[in-house]
């Protein structure tokens, strides 16, 4: 046959055996059958998808060969023989498809992460018989999985996850039936699949009918314990994953025996006993997660120096003892994860070999000793050894040349020295957490310009000393900074450029810090939290104009010796709600002007200052605030409370005017609507003003107060608290009181009523009896 012979022939023949070999679509297009493309485009048309995230389906074009289009596989003779359609927001149209299931020569069919509007799987897919692989993965499916599937015996993977879903919306009545047809499984992912079976029956089903398996992904599929011992008949497993089923057993030995097992995954399987530590030997195995088994025991083996170890993540479990030295030979180990358990002893310090670790956390242990050098492992991005008990100093030796780390995480140890600001610019660090040790020194100044990526540094709860390096504050990243509960002194200088400045969060509080508060500080532009209680600045606060662009939404200033009026700038941060200026000098007037410019101040607290007077320019205005405490306790407010003031709290939560030198209540008293009201430890005087109505604490002990209006007791009906004792009362107590009904604690001691008490005070009548802890004065009870 001369055709035999030509060269186009030749072409076509070793096409196809290097197609047949190796199927490789991109490859071997093969020229699609007219039917089969009428099928394909067909199927377009039915399927109702999103074209403008889909990626595949919409570039299928009628005008190309269509084993050529984009998630089409032919195989030699141009049949349809895959069809990869995943992800390609596919939402309607497989349920009553007449193309799809036409494509008879189908082998692989991947739907995967396409939102069916939760349809059942549709049965006719089990027309389909010669599929190899089905993948429905994420693809919002509901209902019972139809045991129809079971007639496409030649499956070898079949994916089902549905992990997503807010419920287990998959349902798989019958194990059994749904799978002892299919024999050739070598893959089955069911995760978050809800499987109905009697005890722990679906691993006799799964040993019985499926031989062959090698990897098997039951992830929340409400599966119960023990593990039977017909799974060790699984020869082939390779990977086994069956996080969060309530197990509540041990991990049998037999799981050693699984000579080609890479992946063993038991997350939150309320696993118990202790872990056959063999297990850890296998050379072949590759990921362990046996994290969140908090009643699970065990301790890391002598490892081998032919372990492929990647991930090892323990946490959250019962395992104990030490880090063996040996770990140094996990040098394919990617993954530590052992916080939350109970490992003692040091860190090995040799751990040379350890050049694929790019993630370590040994947080939460009882590790003790020194910290490791880490300069060999070139590829950490994280490393938490947090909550431990280690010592000694860190030096710049210790993180050396890991341009990949992005996150340190230190605290909690008892580590000490001076701390290396070369830790700060480390190319790749964002976030370096040292707090609660034992760090001193000074930190130097970081050379100018500073690359860092530095986003959060928390150095709080050290012994750190000096000046605060004023380039932290205009790191280029940096937006938390918190060196609280350190011992640094000195004055913070202003900052020639703090239009620099990125960051959110500044928290100096509890430190020695001296001086004036520079202006600068209200000058960073995104600050939203500004910590500064605690430390000793004095002198006056400058008036700032313009500050209405500020982010300040918190700024705490207590504690300190500042001087001079509250500064009215504070009130323009339009973003404020939580102003604490307690503990200072502050001195001059309590000025509802200045109050009015705030219009989210919920708490604002001035107690323990020097404020003399209320002032207003004009108190009939309205006020736009939710103020919703308000504390100027322990100032020296004089004369009466202007009736504008009310106005101001009316609403609030919390009023203290406790120990001022108040004397009475500006005409006309309005009664305002608040939680609790203390104004005890003035000179108030007169007939009590009808308490507000709605309050549940009323402390007005310690003033003057000489009469009780009649009717008292009907605007307590919310009262759980009512203290007027060392007043000036005379009279006896109205009978109103007893319509109180939530008063736990009513306090008339040290005045001069008489008289006799109202009976629901003497009688045991129930509510008020059990309830009330009457403190009246003694001479008043033997009247
Ligand atoms: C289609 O996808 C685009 C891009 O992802 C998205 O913006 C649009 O909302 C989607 N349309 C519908 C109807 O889901
Ligand atoms: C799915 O496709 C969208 C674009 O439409 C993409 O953003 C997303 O990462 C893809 N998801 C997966 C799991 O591939
Ligand atoms: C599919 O066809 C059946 C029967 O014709 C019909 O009841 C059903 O509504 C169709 N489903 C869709 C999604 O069109
Ligand atoms: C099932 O496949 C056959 C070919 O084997 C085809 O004739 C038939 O239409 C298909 N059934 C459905 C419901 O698509
Ligand atoms: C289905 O597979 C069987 C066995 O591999 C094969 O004989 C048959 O031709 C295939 N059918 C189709 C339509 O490809
Ligand atoms: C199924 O498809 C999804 C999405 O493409 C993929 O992540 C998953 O690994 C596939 N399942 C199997 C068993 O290959
Ligand atoms: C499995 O195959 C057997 C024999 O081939 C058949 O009798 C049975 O109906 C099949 N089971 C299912 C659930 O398809
Ligand atoms: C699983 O299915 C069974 C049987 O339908 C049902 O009783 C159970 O509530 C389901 N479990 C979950 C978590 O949906
Ligand atoms: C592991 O480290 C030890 C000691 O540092 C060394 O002798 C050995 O050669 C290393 N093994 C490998 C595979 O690098
Ligand atoms: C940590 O170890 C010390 C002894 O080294 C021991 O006293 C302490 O109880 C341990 N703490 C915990 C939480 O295990
Ligand atoms: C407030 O205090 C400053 C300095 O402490 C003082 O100069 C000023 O006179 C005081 N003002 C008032 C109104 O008491
Ligand atoms: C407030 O209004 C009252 C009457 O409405 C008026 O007598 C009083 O002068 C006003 N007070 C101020 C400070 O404007």
């Amino acid at each position: 046959m001369k055709l035999l012979l030509t060269p186009q022939f030749f072409f076509i023949f070793i096409i196809s055996i290097f197609c047949i070999t190796y199927i490789a679509p991109v490859y071997c297009q093969f020229k699609c059958l007219e039917d089969q493309k009428i099928l394909l485009l067909k199927l377009k048309d039915e399927f109702s998808f999103n074209s403008s995230s889909s990626r595949k389906l919409v570039q299928w074009n009628e005008n190309k060969d269509c084993c050529s289009w984009d998630g089409v596989g032919c195989d030699t003779a141009g049949h349809i023989i895959s069809l990869e359609l995943d992800n390609e927001s596919i939402i309607a149209g497989l349920e009553n498809s007449t193309s799809l299931y036409s494509l008879q020569y189908l082998e692989k069919l991947n739907l995967a992460l396409n939102c069916f509007n939760r349809i059942q799987i549709p049965r006719r897919l089990s027309n389909l018989t010669n599929l190899t692989h089905l993948n429905l993965s994420d693809t919002c499916f509901y209902g019972q999985v139809p045991v129809e599937l079971s007639a496409m015996r030649g499956l070898v993977s079949l994916d089902l996850s549905n992990l997503n879903a807010v419920f287990q919306e998959l349902e798989i009545p019958n194990l059994k039936r749904l799978v002892q047809n299919l024999t050739e499984l070598r893959t089955l992912y069911l995760d978050g699949v809800n499987i109905s079976i009697k005890g722990n029956d679906w691993c006799r089903v799964l040993s019985s009918f499926l031989p062959n398996l090698r990897d098997l992904s039951l992830v929340q599929c409400g599966l119960s314990g023990p593990i039977d011992s017909s799974l060790s008949q699984l020869h082939s497993l390779s990977v086994l994953r069956l996080d969060r089923n309530p197990l509540s057993t041990t991990v049998p030995d037999f799981f050693a025996n699984f000579s080609k097992l890479t992946t063993l995954s038991l997350s939150y399987c309320l696993l118990q006993g202790l872990f056959p530590s063999k297990i850890f030997q296998l050379p072949t195995l590759q990921n362990l997660d046996l994290a969140y088994n908090f009643d699970f025991s065990g301790t890391l083996p002598q490892f081998l120096p032919t372990s492929y170890l990647r991930t090892m993540v323990l946490s959250y479990t019962n395992f104990s003892r030490s880090l063996p030295d040996s770990i140094n030979n996990l040098i394919m180990l990617s993954r530590i994860e052992l916080s939350n358990c109970k490992f003692n002893g040091p860190i090995p310090s040799i751990i040379t070999n350890l050049t694929e670790l790019i993630y370590l956390d040994l947080s939460f242990n009882n590790l003790t000793g020194l910290i490791p050098e880490f300069h060999m492992s070139k590829k950490l991005t994280h490393i938490d050894l947090s909550f431990n008990r280690l010592s000694g100093p860190l030096s710049s030796a210790h993180f050396e040349g890991l341009s990949n780390l992005e996150y340190i995480g230190l605290g909690s140890n008892l580590l000490t020295g001076n701390l290396p600001s070369s830790l700060f610019v480390l190319p790749s660090l964002q976030k370096l957490v040292l707090n609660y040790n034992q760090f001193d020194g000074q930190i130097e100044e970081l050379p100018n310009p500073v690359s860092s990526q530095l986003n959060v540094l928390d150095l709080s709860s050290n012994n750190l000393q000096g000046n605060i390096p004023s380039s932290l504050f205009v790191l280029p990243f940096l937006q938390n900074l918190f060196l609280y509960n350190n011992q640094f002194d000195g004055q913070i200088e202003e900052h020639p450029n703090p239009e620099l400045s990125q960051l959110n969060i500044l928290d100096l509080s509890s430190n020695n810090l001296q001086g004036n508060l520079p202006s600068s500080l209200f000058l960073f532009p995104s600050l939203q939290n500004l910590l500064l209680s605690n430390n000793q600045f004095d002198g006056q606060i400058a008036e700032i104009p313009n500050q209405d662009s500020s982010q300040l939404s918190t700024l705490h200033l207590s504690s300190n010796n500042l001087q001079g009026p509250i500064p009215k700038f504070f009130f323009k941060f339009q973003q404020l709600q939580t102003l604490s200026l307690s503990f200072n000098f502050f001195n001059g007037t309590f000025d509802l002007d200045m109050m009015r410019e705030s219009r989210n101040l919920m708490t604002l607290e001035v107690s323990h200052n020097n404020l003399s007077m209320f002032s207003s320019s004009n108190g009939n205005s309205t006020f736009s605030t939710s103020l919703d405490k308000l504390d100027l306790s322990a100032n020296k407010l004089k004369g009466e409370i202007p009736t504008w003031f009310w106005g101001m709290i009316n609403g609030s939560r919390y009023l203290n005017l406790s120990f001022n030198q108040l004397t009475g209540f500006q005409n006309p008293y309005t009664t305002p609507s608040i939680d609790t009201l203390d104004l005890s430890s003035n000179q108030l005087r007169g007939e009590l003003p009808i308490p507000p109505s709605f309050s549940t604490y009323l402390e007005y002990s310690n003033n003057n107060f000489n009469a009780l209006p009649e009717d008292i007791g009907n605007y307590l009906s919310r009262a759980r608290f009512f203290s007027l004792s060392n007043n000036s009362l005379t009279g006896e107590i109205p009978k109103s009181i007893c319509n109180t009904s939530y008063l736990e604690v009513l306090d008339l001691s040290n005045n001069a009523l008489n008289g006799s008490l109202p009976s629901c005070l003497t009688e045991s009548n129930g509510l008020l009896e059990t309830r009330t802890r009457i403190k009246l004065a003694r001479e008043l009870a033997r009247k």
